[in-house]
């Protein structure tokens, strides 16, 4: 974490957010299809689940400033992962500190005593990030829990919290997940620097520590799955991912974790940070939201926005290695209006096939045949997003926002999916094999190029999709 100044205002305030009309989200810079709160900041997304139709989405919030602080969950619903409603505040910081980050499950078993009705209990797991607040002075980071008992409405901190009391420092941001061999919960907690622990619970009540790792290259929210491997049928993986969404593949033997390949990275971009799944997801599916950290918002009522929620499979790729391969979620495809279409388009140096076609929401699929060009691809509203090739001895890159990532031909064709959002870009190349999320702040007045330099490149197809607002459909 980064120490951010706590700013504390009184709880009276903190229903604020589900009061707000929709034309609120009309902004110059308000992400039209990426989650932002009302008003306010968040970062971090958190206690991602779905329980009878419904996606939840808690979020840490600051109710009071557009700056981090007070930190509370905000909670937005949503029945397709893209459409999200926000709602009132569920978590307020109390006694043993402000609310930090954590996770949410569906407890079907009714391990925890919880349920009182029909609803299964849904159970989230915070940190009561003590000393945060006047209110918390002295006490330690914990680990707490809150259930609902009406499926989602309404939340209650557990009278017996903390349940994992302080293990080092500022522990922090408890994922939880069912391990079916062991019929036993698991939680996943970040310790400090870069060393989690892993606690197994028959209850979501009392954890016991048993095991540590340190996991290179990360640091903070851990998050851990299961997950089949889409090319090995009948094999499955369990995989480890921290703040930045940097991994590991392992296995889960008995009941320790095993990792059997080296760190690798879920993306290439800049503004990804705090990833988690949702739990519980129906169709064995695994979906993974960030916070799209570090974007500039000036003038806003509100701060910061979530990537779009990325679909995974995990592919055996190369000797012994598997690898997660991430694109957008297909629900995000409903907001799709009708597309301008491109094939076989000759495109020569000087040319932009785009000239005069306005719009700031867009969802890009290309395929490109660079033949003998140097560079080919789009300027976006003042952003390059740039494919470079035929260059000896030098890798085939994409490049944008001063990041560069290898991203190879296939059949001598490059795909790109490009997300082009009021305030953010997400680019995705080879379906999933390189993602590159962004936040930026479009060029006033700059429209939409596709371009080419030092020889012609062939576009094999481009569709241009504009996009509809989540805000208003
Ligand atoms: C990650 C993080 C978490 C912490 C939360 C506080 O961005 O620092 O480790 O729980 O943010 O807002």
């Amino acid at each position: 974490m980064t120490r951010r100044t706590l700013l504390h205002l009184p709880i009276a305030a903190a229903g604020l957010a589900a009061a707000e009309s929709p034309a609120r989200y009309d902004e110059k810079l308000r992400p039209q299809f990426h989650f932002s709160p009302a008003t306010g900041w968040t970062n971090d997304p958190n206690g991602l689940v779905f329980y009878k139709g419904q996606y939840h989405l808690f979020f840490q919030h600051n109710p009071f400033d557009v700056k981090w602080g007070n930190m509370t969950w905000g909670h937005a619903v949503s029945t397709d992962m893209v459409h999200w409603k926000q709602g009132d505040n569920v978590l307020l910081p109390d006694k043993l500190g402000t609310m930090f980050s954590g996770s949410a499950v569906v407890d079907w078993t009714n391990s925890s005593g919880f349920q009182t009705g029909e609803d299964k209990p849904i159970v989230l797991f915070y940190t009561a990030a003590g000393g945060t607040s006047p209110e918390s002075k002295g006490q330690p980071f914990t680990q707490c829990i809150a259930y609902s008992s009406d499926g989602g409405k309404t939340f209650t901190k557990y009278a017996g919290n903390p349940v994992v009391p302080n293990i080092v420092g500022e522990n922090r941001d408890p994922k939880v997940v069912w391990h079916a061999p062991t019929r036993r919960w698991v939680m996943v907690l970040f310790l400090d620097g870069n060393t989690y622990g892993f606690l197994t619970s028959p209850d979501l009540k009392k954890w016991t520590l048993f095991q540590k790792i340190s996991i290179p290259k990360t640091s903070e929210c851990p998050d851990f799955f299961e997950m089949p491997v889409e090319n090995e049928p009948g094999v499955s993986k369990w995989v480890f991912t921290g703040a930045n969404g940097n991994y590991l593949v392992g296995s889960v033997d008995g009941r320790r974790f095993e990792p059997e390949v080296m760190t690798q990275a879920v993306q290439e971009g800049a503004n990804y940070y705090a990833v988690q799944t949702f739990s519980d997801l129906p169709g064995n599916r695994r979906v993974q939201m960030s916070w799209m950290s570090g974007g500039q918002y000036p003038g806003m009522p509100f701060n910061q926005q979530m990537s779009v929620p990325y679909e995974f499979r995990l592919r055996k790729h190369g000797y012994a290695s598997y690898k997660i391969f991430a694109t957008p979620i297909r629900e995000v495809e409903a907001l799709r209006g009708t597309p301008k279409t491109w094939s076989d388009v000759a495109l020569k140096p000087g040319e932009n096939p785009l000239a005069g076609i306005a719009g700031d929401g867009w969802d890009i699929v290309a395929e490109i045949d660079p033949g003998s060009a140097r560079e080919v691809g789009f300027r976006l509203r003042g952003r390059t997003v740039t494919y470079r090739s035929n260059e000896k001895g030098r890798n085939n890159t994409l490049e944008t926002g001063g990041k560069s990532a290898p991203l190879a031909l296939n059949a001598g064709r490059v795909k790109l999916r490009i997300l082009l959002d009021r305030s953010s870009i997400e680019i995705f190349g080879n379906d999933g094999e390189l993602a590159m999320p962004f936040c930026f702040i479009p060029e006033d007045g700059a429209g939409l190029e596709l371009l080419t330099t030092g020889g012609e490149a062939k576009v094999v197809s481009l569709k241009m999709y504009p996009m509809t607002s989540i805000w208003r459909a």
